[in-house]
């Protein structure tokens, strides 16, 4: 297939869950990609999934300095960038009273100022026709105790897209959202949570799903390829949801 050939492609956060699941759909289209991550190791092991064409990068998404430096590093890899995801996201799920302040910072420079930033500083290398899609959450409109923050951030994202896609459709660049359900990925495991504890709730969360399970990141990144490529051209600040139906209930 070649939706997205002789295009490039940047997705942060690429290097496990939805992110891989997308840089490789991608990648089958003919995109030559680029993916980022914070730790080295789990860059490493994507890396053999997406062999040696792909460019791995280390970059904290919500660090000003590491953005500037990830656009420096595109810039002389890719010349310029057809398709930007904004997809690294993090959830430390806490009630009101045990969030510190540095929890909220970082879950607020994850996933929302570094977002803002990164849209902000690939601009340069952003050519006309480009697509940028951002990974929400059906949080964005749910109540979501102990992920307050998290969801927030999500619902900023929601905003961000519709306002900023007005800013950038007179330059031929569409924005848009895909907001995924609960997804099956190593992103639960990462809670922190007892194995049981863990369990419960997915077994909770699948008995309350209208079509009765998780998703699959690679149901995920087909509405995200869709969005990337022409397919969408006429799409502009829209928030699609990947989600079995549950934030329908
Ligand atoms: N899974 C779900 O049920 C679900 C539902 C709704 C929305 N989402 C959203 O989908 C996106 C992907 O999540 P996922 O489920 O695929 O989770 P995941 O498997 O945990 O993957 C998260 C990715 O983001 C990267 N990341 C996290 N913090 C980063 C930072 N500061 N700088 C650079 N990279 C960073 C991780 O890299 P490292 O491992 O190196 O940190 C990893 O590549 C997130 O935005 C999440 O909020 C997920």
């Amino acid at each position: 297939m070649t939706r997205l050939s002789n295009k490039t492609a940047l997705v942060t956060g690429g290097s496990s869950g939805i992110g891989l699941a997308i840089a490789r759909q991608f990648q089958n289209e003919g995109a030559r990609v680029a993916v980022t991550g914070r730790s080295a190791e789990s860059l490493k092991v994507a890396g053999e999934m997406l062999g040696e064409t792909a460019l791995l990068i280390t970059s904290d998404a919500g660090s000003l300095p590491a953005i500037d430096n990830l656009m420096a590093h595109i810039g002389e890899a890719f010349g310029g960038l057809d398709i930007l995801v904004l997809n690294a996201g993090i959830a430390l799920p806490a009630p009101l009273e045990a969030t510190d302040e540095s929890s909220f910072d970082q879950t607020v420079n994850t996933n929302l100022k570094g977002v803002f930033f990164t849209i902000q500083k690939a601009l340069p290398l952003l050519r006309p026709g480009a697509s940028i899609i951002v990974t929400t959450s059906i949080t964005n409109r749910l109540g979501s105790p102990n992920f307050s923050v998290y969801a927030a951030c999500k619902a900023g994202l929601r905003s961000l897209v519709s306002s900023l896609a007005l800013e950038l459709i007179p330059r031929k660049i569409r924005l848009n959202a895909v907001s995924p359900g609960p997804t099956a990925t190593p992103m639960f495991e990462r809670f922190g949570l007892p194995a049981e504890v863990s369990q419960a709730i997915k077994a909770q969360i699948q008995a309350k799903s209208p079509i009765g399970r998780f998703g699959e990141p690679n149901e995920i990144a087909k509405a995200v390829l869709f969005l990337a490529s022409d397919d969408s051209s006429y799409i502009v600040g829209e928030e699609i949801v990947v989600d079995g139906g549950i934030s329908l209930l």
